[in-house]
């Protein structure tokens, strides 16, 4: 093997016997495609789905399901000790039960053994069986050891049935495996695991009349990195999402909401249960004092009326100054577009949050770019300047300031 060869970081993605099994597929070509060395080891039960040949013409390794293959190779210890990372995608409940108590009966659950690195599980099943106890311990106990374990998605299942327990969207699944890789030796720390963190992302759209509203240019993308920044650390994850087209990332509970009014609800509920709220949703400060229930219509000769505006509820100075659980950490957001710092100080004091994302609006920057740059202020007067870069890393900055400051919330 050459060196270049060596250098690709070397995943085992683990299939086990769900009928979502074919959805690994996908989460196989996404690995290869962008360089990963892709060892599929799937159960007897996921060849049932998908067979061999699939697994190893797409991954361009074997893709036995047995200890008792090329035993000169010694495969039950050697693919999981080389592993950067593993994911079982789709964990079956059979597939949880045997790992949470340390069964070895075949490559997969002898892998899983030997494997020193990151395990992520995204587990896919009917909701009964996710809501077992039994399952629900197996999860608890394998997450109790650093794994990650994703939730389900809810939607449809097999059949016509629908409920918890659907296999995120492989794209979705890839984007955590990207972000504990990216971790590298942190990915085992799992820092924010056992904590709730309630983010808000995109934007409000504040109605006029059934067909115009008063809206903002933010595409959500930062929040939607702070969410799934947030999994990938072990945290649970509640996004309220307004008005954008983003796809549900994994393992995080979407609330959608249209107006502030809404967001403002959502947000409250959510709050009573955080240990974090991280605000990155861009929420109208005011809207259309009246709703026309018909469209408003051209005169002609005749202007039109003006449009008077009132203000929305503040919800960051609101939760900020509530903070519905002891130690609560609030995170804000401050888009400026002049006088940046000086305007985001005055902002950290007047909402009252212990940390405030303040980030210039400008083109490639802040409203709809995969990028942004931004200066993190904290309410004991440090500032953390953030580079220019992917929103993902301004999202885990973020996380590194909130952890240490989440040490004294009550749990
Ligand atoms: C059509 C069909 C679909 C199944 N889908 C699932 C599923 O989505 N999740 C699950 O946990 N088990 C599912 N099972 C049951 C598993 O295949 C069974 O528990 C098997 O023993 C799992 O083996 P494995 O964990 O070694 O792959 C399904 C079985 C059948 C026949």
């Amino acid at each position: 093997m050459d060196k270049r060869e060596r250098e690709r970081p070397r995943v085992v993605l683990g299939v086990s016997g769900g009928i979502a099994a074919y959805k690994a597929c996908e989460l196989l070509r996404r690995l290869t495609e962008s360089g990963h060395d892709v060892r599929v080891v799937p159960t007897a039960s996921a060849l049932h789905f998908v067979g061999e040949a699939t697994w190893s013409a797409l991954s361009g390794n074997p893709a036995g399901t047995e200890v008792w293959e090329s035993v000169h190779e010694v495969p039950h210890v050697r693919i999981g000790q080389g592993a950067d990372l593993v994911v079982v995608a789709p964990a079956t409940a059979d597939m949880l039960a045997k790992a949470a108590h340390g069964l070895a009966d075949d490559l997969l659950t002898n892998t899983l053994l030997t494997a020193r690195c990151p395990v992520v599980f995204a587990p896919a099943m009917h909701t009964e069986m996710w809501e077992h106890p039994a399952t629900q311990e197996n999860v608890a106990t394998l997450r109790r050891r650093g794994a990650l374990v994703i939730e389900p998605a809810v939607g449809r299942l097999t059949g016509v049935d629908t409920g918890k327990g659907r296999l995120p969207d492989p794209a979705e699944i890839f984007a955590v495996c990207r972000r504990v890789l990216a971790r590298g030796p942190r990915a085992a720390e799992q820092d924010l695991a056992g904590r709730h963190v309630v983010i808000s992302a995109g934007g409000t759209r504040e109605p006029l009349d059934p067909v115009r509203y008063l809206g903002n240019r933010s595409s959500g993308k930062q929040g939607y990195a702070l969410a799934r920044t947030a999994v990938a650390r072990g945290a649970r994850v509640t996004l309220v999402a307004g008005n954008t087209e983003l796809p549900d990332p994994a393992g995080v509970d979407v609330i959608r909401i249209g107006t502030a009014r809404q967001l403002h609800e959502a947000v409250v509920k959510a709050a009573a249960e955080a240990d974090a709220v991280v605000m990155a949703a861009a929420v109208a400060d005011f809207r259309p004092a009246a709703y026309t229930t018909g469209k408003i219509k051209k005169v002609e000769g005749q202007e039109p009326e003006p449009v008077a505006l009132v203000r929305n509820p503040d919800i960051l100075a609101e939760v900020s100054a509530e903070r519905a659980r002891r130690g609560q950490v609030v995170v804000g957001f401050a888009a400026e577009t002049d006088d940046v710092l000086a305007n985001g100080r005055a902002k950290l004091a007047r909402k009252g949050c212990d940390l405030l994302v303040v980030n210039e609006v400008g083109e490639h920057k802040a409203f709809g770019s995969a990028e942004n740059e931004a200066v993190i202020l904290a309410a004991d007067g440090s500032e953390t300047p953030v580079p220019y870069g992917p929103k993902e890393d301004l999202a885990e900055t973020v996380w590194d300031l909130v952890v240490p400051r989440l040490a004294d919330t009550e749990r």
